[in-house]
């Protein structure tokens, strides 16, 4: 890595992601006295215009999953009435605990889950993967006397649970892909333990858009008598009508009996605006691991099932609002348009050569190019406006199509650009916007200096 390949790729990350950086219009200091309303709104709509176009235009890969005016709009309803409320305060707002067991109960009903089941609604897919985990980890020090924890996780898994064996002292044991980007069965049962506390299967990976065999895993799960985490963090909302879609996509929620936890994102496939996510358990037993309650506090007594203290009311709200106004039919018809969006784009992809599809995917589609010029792809995708995900080890990126790529014309322009970028690549194009030129940086390190890399870029990203 040369220093001119640095300097250039700043340059890059600097127009991308901080395209405001003009030092005469900084703001380090707060007002003397306070702006006009008028001038912050006419600021905030200044930013949002030029933000909010790509994702309209269906050019970008997930981040906002419906975004139709008409349930903006609402949301923005739901917002006004009830901007200021807290769960942390039941007393206060006992409707928001009643939301948020709705929701629970709900996303049960639609996971195949029990009267038994219990859980919470917390703020992302991250927040309900961490908590699952530290559950595990005490769970089952306290039922098998475990004090070393392992996760047995797919290559595949998303960062979440490696954030969580950082943040709770636990050690993940990575179990390698079949040829069809599912983790290895096989090897699952070979990296079960003593120490072992949970098995985890996405349902679809976050990469690769690919379904783990969660039914297989699950029997190594029970038959171990240890946690099975489902990460349908992406899933949740989606895969629950496939199947009846006439996609194959395999049990993988409570109907089998070694599943004890499933993560869903309200705030993705769900609908709700950003900010939430479900956490189920199969047992009281296990969410109890989750909560923490203290009754010695000079500050009173204090509780809480989710990491965060205060939490805004609004999100828990507006997702149990959307979810009442979708309704199954509602996203049996989302998931209808997004998953045949998938079809069409799946085939099309097939038809241009020197490109190729990670496994077999249905709506997270993750591709690579057999020369090696998948994030130069990505880049020149990147010029032609498409804001899609770079993926690591093998280099490769992937689009999630969501409600956005639904819309007249996004499909198939996705198809043609994509077709003239790989012949761009071919030509030799070089790689020189977005976020392309650090993924292509971070898989030329050594892998002990990509953390520092990054560390780095994103404290920059984190400075004035
Ligand atoms: C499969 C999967 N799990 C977990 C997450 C983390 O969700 P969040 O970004 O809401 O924390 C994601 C995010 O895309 C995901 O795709």
């Amino acid at each position: 890595m040369d220093d001119l390949d640095v300097t250039g790729m700043m340059n890059d990350l600097r127009r991308r992601l901080k395209p405001y950086d003009d030092p005469r219009r900084k703001i380090s200091d707060m007002p003397e006295n306070g702006m006009k309303k008028e001038d912050i709104l006419g600021q905030l709509r200044k930013y949002a215009e030029t933000e909010n176009e790509p994702w309209k235009h269906g050019m970008v890969s997930g981040a906002v999953y419906h975004g139709g005016d008409e349930l903006l709009d609402f949301l923005e309803k739901v917002y006004h009435i009830y901007s200021q409320s807290n769960p942390l305060h039941p007393d206060i707002w006992p409707s928001l605990t009643k939301m948020e067991n709705e929701i629970v109960a709900m996303s049960s009903g639609i996971m195949n889950g029990g009267e038994s089941v219990r859980g919470s609604v917390t703020s992302g897919g991250t927040e309900s993967i961490l908590l699952a985990m530290k559950t595990y980890r005490d769970y089952y020090r306290s039922v098998k006397g475990i004090s070393e924890p392992e996760i047995i996780l797919p290559t595949s898994a998303h960062a979440a649970f490696l954030k969580a064996c950082d943040y709770f002292c636990m050690k993940p044991v990575f179990v390698e892909l079949d040829h069809e980007f599912r983790v290895d069965v096989e090897k699952v049962r070979e990296a079960v333990n003593h120490n072992t506390v949970a098995i985890v299967g996405s349902a679809p990976s976050f990469p690769y858009g690919i379904i783990d065999p969660i039914e297989e895993l699950s029997r190594i799960a029970a038959e171990h008598n240890i946690g099975m985490h489902v990460d349908a963090c992406l899933g949740g909302f989606v895969i629950p009508w496939a199947e009846k879609l006439g996609y194959h996509t395999g049990k993988f929620d409570f109907s089998l009996p070694g599943v004890t936890s499933i993560s869903m994102d309200t705030h993705k496939y769900g609908f709700g605006p950003k900010g939430t996510s479900v956490l189920l358990y199969r047992n009281s037993d296990l969410f109890q691991q989750q909560i923490y309650a203290n009754g010695t506090w000079q500050g009173g007594i204090y509780f809480t099932p989710t990491m965060a203290g205060s939490r805004p009311g609004y999100p828990i709200v507006a997702a149990w609002a959307v979810m009442m106004i979708m309704g199954r039919k509602g996203y049996m018809e989302s998931s209808r348009k997004i998953l045949e969006t998938g079809k069409f784009i799946k085939e099309g992809i097939r038809k241009i050569p020197g490109i190729s599809i990670l496994g077999d995917p249905l709506w997270v589609i993750a591709m690579s190019s057999e020369k090696g010029g998948a994030y130069r792809i990505m880049d020149i995708m990147g010029k032609k406006g498409w804001m899609l995900s770079g993926l690591a080890n093998p280099p490769a990126f992937h689009i999630a199509l969501t409600m956005r790529q639904t819309y007249p014309g996004v499909r198939e322009k996705f198809l043609e650009d994509l077709r003239s970028s790989v012949e761009e690549a071919s030509m030799g194009s070089r790689s020189e916007a977005g976020m392309a030129p650090v993924y292509g940086m971070a898989s030329a390190l050594p892998e002990e200096q990509v953390s520092f890399f990054l560390k780095n870029i994103v404290e920059w990203l984190y400075s004035q």
